[in-house]
């Protein structure tokens, strides 16, 4: 194993993602929540709304900053962080609901209201995106 982290757990505590609590809303690029981006960035067109597959995840670069943009089932947007805060897990290959990201290297969910790891990893940085015209905007 090359997990060299002292605070990694003894195994991830996830499990299959659970239905019933809601998102965060993205209303007009915002996301609100503790580990959300302040709105202080700046906007960066990023790819088309079309390039991320309903229900699914795709990297992209905003700025210079890596990120990972799901496009959920009802619609709605979530950016993060593209590697997982655990051991750099590649997001956007993760498993996504309207509730929570699984990162697919070692299953730790992260909530998209807050960010927050349901498990023992730190909380993944969100960030604000918008469809504007077609486009997706991620604000870092
Ligand atoms: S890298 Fe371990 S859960 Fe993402």
């Amino acid at each position: 194993m090359s997990v060299t982290h002292s605070d990694a757990p003894e195994a991830p505590t996830s499990g299959p993602p659970k239905a019933g609590t809601p998102a965060t809303e993205v209303a007009d690029g915002a996301v609100t929540g503790g580990g959300v981006t302040g709105g202080a960035g700046v906007p960066h067109e990023v790819g088309r709304v079309d390039d991320v597959p309903p229900g699914e995840g795709r990297a992209f670069v905003a700025g210079d900053v890596q990120v990972a943009v799901f496009r959920l089932r009802d619609g709605s947007l979530h950016a993060t962080q593209a590697a997982c805060p655990h051991s750099g897990g590649p997001l956007a290959d993760g498993q996504t609901d309207a509730s929570v990201l699984v990162c697919p290297l070692h299953l730790y969910a992260f909530r998209w209201s807050d960010g927050a790891c349901t498990g023992a990893a730190p909380p993944v940085r969100l960030f604000p995106v918008a469809e504007r015209d077609g486009a997706l905007v991620v604000t870092v």
